[in-house]
């Protein structure tokens, strides 16, 4: 069973953050640089909140607003959910369908030790399932 921790041994445990009082366009032009769809928003060590491309689109564009105009802080979603390195990917994915959420930071007690997206794990559960065929395969070829 893979685990949360195996995904960041294989992607990293870098996590691209902004402070809330960034511009929510600074903020899209991180994004690109990074090509992430997400930033966690922090001030200091202490999380703030997390950042998505669903929040511009909601709550920016579809309004009207312009971006250079915004502070993350005013659109941001305060409410995270977090995920445990030891968790597997099929509770991830539990997390994510239930809170509707694309992207959940990992907690490693209280250290912060990386961020898993919605595309993580389904390569991750992909990953497995294709494991499980090629057993299967080999099984029923075998003499
Ligand atoms: N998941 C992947 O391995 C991956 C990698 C590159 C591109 N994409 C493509 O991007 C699109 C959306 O992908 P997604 O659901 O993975 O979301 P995403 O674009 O936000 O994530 C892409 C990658 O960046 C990482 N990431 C996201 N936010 C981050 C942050 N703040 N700090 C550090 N890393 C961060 C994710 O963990 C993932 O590995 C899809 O079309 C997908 O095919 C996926």
């Amino acid at each position: 069973m893979k685990l949360i921790r195996h995904i960041l041994l294989e992607k990293g445990h870098d996590v691209q953050s902004v402070s809330p009082e960034l511009t929510v366009f600074d903020a899209l032009k991180l994004m690109s640089e990074k090509d992430v769809g997400a930033l966690l928003v922090k001030e200091g060590d202490k999380i703030s909140g997390i950042f998505s491309e669903r929040d511009y689109a909601r709550k920016v564009i579809l309004v009207g607003k312009s971006s250079k105009d915004i502070r993350v802080r005013e659109i941001m979603s305060e409410k995270v959910y977090f995920i445990k390195p030891q968790n597997s990917v099929e509770e991830c994915m539990a997390v994510m369908t239930s809170k509707k959420v694309r992207h959940l930071p990992v907690m490693d007690g209280e250290k912060l030790a990386g961020i898993i997206s919605i595309g993580d794990v389904v390569k991750a559960l992909i990953e497995e399932q294709n494991f499980t065929i090629d057993q299967l395969v080999s099984y029923i070829k075998s003499p």
